[in-house]
């Protein structure tokens, strides 16, 4: 098990393997995820503020190239799998932005 800490959320434990967009949504956290989960919309995106996320396979490095985001702590938590302990920050969430969170991704 890891531990994930999220700003303004506290702290939860999350299986490792799963991913981190799904680990968020089941710990109380309105994360968007407007695609589904498809490396599609960046709305899922969370800020890395400690810990490894893992390495960033290529359907999520080019969606983060063509969006336009460069730093490299800004990481798609539906690409995430859960391999340590984080802290992170999400960045949009259904509260936060009125917006409708999107299908649930698949585990
Ligand atoms: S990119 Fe759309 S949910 Fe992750």
């Amino acid at each position: 098990m890891s531990t994930i800490q999220v700003e303004g959320k506290g702290s939860f434990q999350a299986e490792e393997g799963r991913k981190l967009v799904l680990v968020l949504e089941d710990n109380g956290v309105d994360i968007l995820h407007r695609c589904g989960g498809n490396a599609r919309c960046t709305t899922c995106r969370v800020e890395i503020l400690e810990g490894d996320a893992g390495p960033i396979e290529q359907v999520e490095a080019e969606l983060l190239a063509k969006k336009e985001i460069t730093d490299p702590n800004i990481r798609l938590s539906c690409q995430v799998r859960v391999h340590s302990d984080l802290s992170v920050r999400p960045l949009m969430t259904a509260s936060e932005s009125g917006l409708e969170p999107g299908g649930r991704p698949q585990e």
